[in-house]
């Protein structure tokens, strides 16, 4: 019999800028989805790619002196970009679509020109208000308070000449699949839709799909002055990325239409109106499904460049793990809702479930096999009534997670293996198995207590692969499980692991975190990246010795002119110099700064110096004040630069 197929994709993602959680989050869940889709036995075809035209990516490959494919190669397939990135998450996507790829160019404008010869493209003139960043057209009355009602950015007057796809056409069609079938989940999200695109005044407009006011997009053939909308052009990925018009792959009778498409709540509007309506005028297949996930957010908004509240993935990841990573974002928050992001939940997460649930029963499961049995364990079958409860439990659970993971409740599914590891682990404590060890005619109840463990550990290892794929191969290593009991058909039996399975107790696979110093260098960390990689400046807290103004007028700070500068002898740190400080009298003042400046480069400068300290003895001379300089860190190494002051300052320059 034929598998099974099943097909997933993620939106492709905009090569503007680095991603970040956010974007990882989408693709994780896409991937846990795919994997999951695996174990259970279907053929799976995993979708994800990049949309790389449209204004906002010519804008920035101009401001950085680059042509946008440039610009578009260094974000998708440079160091620590996209394709980098989902590496390192361990995404498992089957195809990688870029909508610069050129098979999907010429099927683009294939797909344009069969919508214009059917009627469902003409030629018009667009007047309306747009959103740059969106790259969406707004009528007045869509508008919030005058803003993007997606973004909340400022809007422009537009007037183009422009070809329109008759949206409007097929508005009642698409109301009825939003209406009328599950297509569009979760079902809370169907209101919006309906109520704010097509019940709305003026029902469902016609939609804007070429533009003239910027060149970086897919040409329209036959009237090279306008290029495709990009949402166009990008919402057909996930047809031409398996041979729609196009030849390069011949996947579509398998796949198409898509099992789901899951995307962000703000591009919903994209795949439960326009993809449907377009997919109708070519008379193809609609997607089973639209799943529009919730943001990840911190403090209530919306990750953003622009807003510099910006997780990178590749600090969490390489911190913690990508296994507790992808964990954290999957159990943490509900996928259909906003989720609020930090770094103290993650690491409680990790504690909480990773260290202390499920680490401690591998863990103490593990070591106890090794310490009372040599690390080989004999199925002995020896049941008492306190198994039943923890027995029942493992043996539901596969049900109980496959009807959340159908539903795409990722966190329900993880909720439903975490009360089962939590089970196991009072288990523990109601069989005391350290009290059994000490009586030799218990040897066999031992052996089945352990292996009731180990078997629990088993289950909810299959169960988790998904979402950590890495770490539940060390699980399966340490509990000697062979390959067919690490199956989706295996997590269904209570009692499979083998008689006399082979047990290696190895090192801590979730290491508890230090979560107060582990807060603190994630912050320095961030606040380097924000730096652009230099490590963050620490300022002194406003505390209460805080300088007060009359004090702080008191210092006296000049401009001094350098007239001789030696090393003081026997010291490798002193300069002593002699300054010009515009009264007349020379000043004398000593500085370690050796290190930093050879005395003869700083004769003719003109420097600051604190004029009013009390007078101090070094090294049996006399310093009369202090040269002022800056001090940073390099590479863990300190920094010193005197400051100098421009030559055209006189001596005894007051500063204030
Ligand atoms: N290019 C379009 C999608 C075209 S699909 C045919 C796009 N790109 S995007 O890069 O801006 O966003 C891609 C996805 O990342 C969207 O689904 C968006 O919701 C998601 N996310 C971006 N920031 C996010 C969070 N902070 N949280 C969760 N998802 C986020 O839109």
């Amino acid at each position: 019999m034929d598998k099974k197929t099943f097909y997933i994709t993620t939106p492709i993602y905009y090569p503007s800028d680095k991603l970040h959680i956010g974007h990882a989050y989408c693709t994780v869940a896409t991937d846990a989805m795919a994997r999951y889709k695996r174990l259970t036995g279907c053929e799976v075809m995993f979708l994800t790619g990049t949309d790389e035209h449209g204004q906002k990516i010519e804008d920035k490959a101009k401001a950085a002196g680059v042509t946008p494919q440039q610009f578009v190669d260094n974000i998708v397939t440079g160091e620590r970009g996209i394709l980098d990135l989902w590496k390192l998450m361990n995404i498992s996507n089957d195809r990688f679509i870029r909508t610069t790829d050129d098979y999907h160019v010429r099927a683009i404008q294939r797909i344009f020109r069969r919508m214009y010869d059917n009627g469902d493209i003409y030629k018009g003139k667009y007047v309306g208000k747009y959103c740059k960043p969106c790259e969406s057209f707004w009528t007045e009355s869509q508008l919030k308070d005058g803003k993007c009602p997606d973004c909340g950015g400022d809007v422009y007057d537009a007037e183009e000449e422009a070809y329109f796809f008759r949206a409007s056409k097929y508005a009642q069609r698409v109301r009825d699949l939003l209406t009328g079938t599950d297509f569009l989940q979760p079902a809370s999200r169907v209101n919006e839709m309906v109520n704010n695109f097509i019940d709305c005044e003026g029902g469902l407009q016609d939609l804007c799909v070429s533009r003239t006011s910027f060149q970086w997009g897919i040409p329209v053939d036959f009237d090279s002055k306008h290029v495709v909308y990009v949402w166009l052009d990008a919402l057909f990925n996930y047809m031409t990325a398996l041979g729609f018009e196009n030849d390069k792959y011949d996947d579509l009778d398998k796949f198409w239409p898509a099992d789901v498409h899951f995307v962000g709540k703000e591009i919903v509007r994209f795949h439960a109106i326009y993809w449907p309506a377009f997919l109708m005028s070519l008379d193809l297949p609609l997607p089973k499904h639209v799943y529009g996930h919730g943001w990840l957010v911190m403090d209530g908004g919306k990750m953003s460049k622009s807003k510099g509240n910006v997780v990178d993935p590749y600090i969490l990841a390489e911190r913690f793990g990508v296994d507790a990573l992808r964990f954290f974002l999957l159990r943490t928050f509900p996928f259909g809702s906003d989720g609020n992001f930090s770094n103290e939940l993650l690491i409680s997460t990790i504690n909480v479930d990773l260290a202390n649930d499920l680490g401690n029963l591998v863990s103490r499961s593990t070591a106890m096999v090794e310490k009372y049995f040599g690390g080989a364990l004999p199925k002995t079958g020896v049941s008492e009534s306190v198994d039943d409860e923890l027995i029942a439990m493992v043996k539901a659970l596969r049900g109980r997670y496959e009807t959340q993971m159908e539903k795409f409740q990722f966190q329900n599914g993880l909720d439903e293996v975490f009360k089962v590891i939590a089970r196991a682990n009072k288990y523990i404590d109601e069989t005391a198995p350290w009290v059994l060890a000490k009586d030799e005619a218990k040897k066999d109840r031992l052996a089945a207590v352990l292996y009731n463990l180990l078997e629990t550990v088993r289950v909810c290892a299959v169960l988790l692969t998904p979402f950590m794929p890495e770490s539940v191969e060390k699980i399966f290593a340490q509990i000697g499980a062979t390959a067919c009991e690490r199956t989706w058909e295996s997590a269904e039996v209570f009692g499979a692991l083998h008689d006399g399975v082979t047990v290696t107790k190895g090192e801590a696979i979730f290491p508890r975190i230090d979560a107060a110093a582990e807060l603190a260098e994630l912050e320095k960390l961030e606040k380097a990246a924000k730096n652009g990689g230099k490590p963050a400046v620490e300022l002194e807290p406003y505390a209460a010795e805080s300088v007060d103004f009359d004090t702080f007028c008191k210092s006296d700070f000049r401009a001094v002119k350098v007239k001789a500068c030696e090393a003081v002898k026997k010291s490798d740190k002193l300069l002593r110099f002699t300054l010009d400080d515009g009264s007349g009298t020379d000043r004398q003042i000593l500085s370690g700064i050796h290190k930093f400046y050879e005395p003869e480069t700083l004769v003719g400068k003109t420097l600051l110096a604190i004029i009013n300290l009390p007078p101090r003895k070094m090294m049996g001379l006399e310093s009369c004040g202090m040269l002022i300089s800056a001090i940073h860190h390099e590479n863990g190494e300190e920094k010193l630069n005197l400051i100098m002051l421009d030559d055209n300052i006189p001596a005894g320059a007051k500063m204030c």
